[in-house]
């Protein structure tokens, strides 16, 4: 196992390459080769370039069309982060799928329904040889939290599922550092499709199934926010279990919590804190009366990572062509996320008609 780490490339600069991706990778340089940042402009990629060269000293500072040629041309790059505005991720990663580079891409997979129809099949007609495809992961972390993963496991307990809860109220305010952000404000769907493509993707993992249908009610009444900024909705699950997912944007009591009722008890997993630390209460009230609960710390943008990672640095692919990484990651499951969100507004704009998801 003296394997060399592999070798990435971030293409953007902005908030959250600055505050997650940096001081995650920083977490596991055991593991990976940060070998150059890209931007569009020379000043954001050099102050993101010296935050990283504290821990990857040779990490090079790319930016330009220039900058981001050398980048595809370099083929010790195996892997790249992308992390752009939501409405241009999307072209870049599959122009450097085409150039063989595997793709993390950060979440919403796509910035409509459309787009992720027209993306999923230029993924699919990129490679001719089966052998040469490379994967396109969508970064969403809720499926690599612990406490997703363990409250995931408790769902065999409870029985028949009854009826599923998932209420949202958010903190989006302008102390938030994305409250400003110009792309997620010019983005059809607003913060509700940029922040809750999240909670979609708990709720599918917690129920172990797809989301059929929805009928959903739509407002915009905090004016300093993009259109909608609430969201009241009916959904049924393909297992026939129905349920509400009511989400706002900014609340000034935020609380964020999803709750599966069963025959035999009830699974919930809610946001919270523990000696400082934020994460996630699971619980489990059980047919007897007994309830049992922990608290998991986040770590899924690490675990996500990771997993991106390992998956890059061994063969990627498995025996009969089947690339590696097309579990939790896959761009389909994002795409899945993006599909719930967009029928629920769909069916907002024509006052709650119901809508069937599209499947992927
Ligand atoms: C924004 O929300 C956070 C978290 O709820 C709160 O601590 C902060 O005071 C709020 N800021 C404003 C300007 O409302
Ligand atoms: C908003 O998005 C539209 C369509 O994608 C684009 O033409 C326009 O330039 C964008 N405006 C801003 C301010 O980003
Ligand atoms: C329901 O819970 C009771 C008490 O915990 C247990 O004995 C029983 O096996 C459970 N039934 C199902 C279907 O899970």
């Amino acid at each position: 196992m003296a394997q060399e780490p592999p070798q990435i490339a971030i293409i953007g600069a902005g908030i959250f390459v600055k505050s997650q991706y940096l001081p995650r990778l920083a977490e596991i340089s055991d593991l990976v080769v940060l070998k150059a940042i890209w931007s569009r402009s020379e000043k954001s990629s050099m102050e993101a370039a010296d935050i990283a060269r504290k821990v990857f000293p040779n990490v090079e500072c790319k930016w330009g069309d220039h900058g981001l040629d050398e980048i595809i041309r370099d083929s010790n790059i195996v892997g790249v982060v992308v992390a752009l505005a939501g409405q241009i991720q999307v072209d870049m990663s599959l122009k450097l799928l085409k150039a063989g580079k595997h793709v993390l891409q950060e979440k919403p997979a796509a910035a409509s329904i459309s787009e992720v129809e027209t993306a999923l099949s230029c993924y699919n007609s990129l490679y001719t040889n089966p052998s040469a495809k490379k994967i396109w992961a969508v970064a969403e972390n809720y499926r690599f939290e612990p406490a997703f993963v363990e409250s995931k496991k408790l769902m065999s307990e409870i029985g028949d599922m009854m009826s599923v809860q998932v209420i949202i109220e958010g903190s989006m305010n302008s102390s938030n550092p994305y409250f400003t952000s110009s792309w997620r404000r010019n983005f059809t769907g607003g913060f509700i499709l940029d922040m809750g493509v999240h909670y979609i993707a708990g709720l599918r993992m917690l129920v172990g199934c797809e989301v059929a249908s929805v009928s959903a009610m739509t407002s915009h009444v905090d004016m300093t926010l993009p259109p909608p900024d609430t969201i009241s909705s009916l959904f049924q699950l393909e297992n026939g279990c129905s349920g509400v997912f009511v989400m706002l944007v900014s609340s000034k009591s935020p609380k964020i919590v999803w709750r599966v009722v069963g025959l035999n008890g009830t699974v919930q997993v809610e946001r919270g804190n523990n000696n400082g630390r934020h994460g996630y209460v699971t619980t489990l009230f059980g047919g007897n009366g007994e309830t049992k609960s922990n608290f998991y710390p986040f770590s899924g943008v690490t675990e996500e990572l990771k997993s991106f990672i390992s998956d890059i640095s061994i063969d990627t692919l498995e025996k009969g062509g089947k690339i590696k990484g097309e579990g939790r990651y896959s761009y389909v499951e994002g795409a899945r996320d993006v599909a719930v969100l967009d029928a629920m507004i769909e069916s907002g704009m024509k006052q709650g008609a119901f809508v069937k998801v599209k499947k992927f």
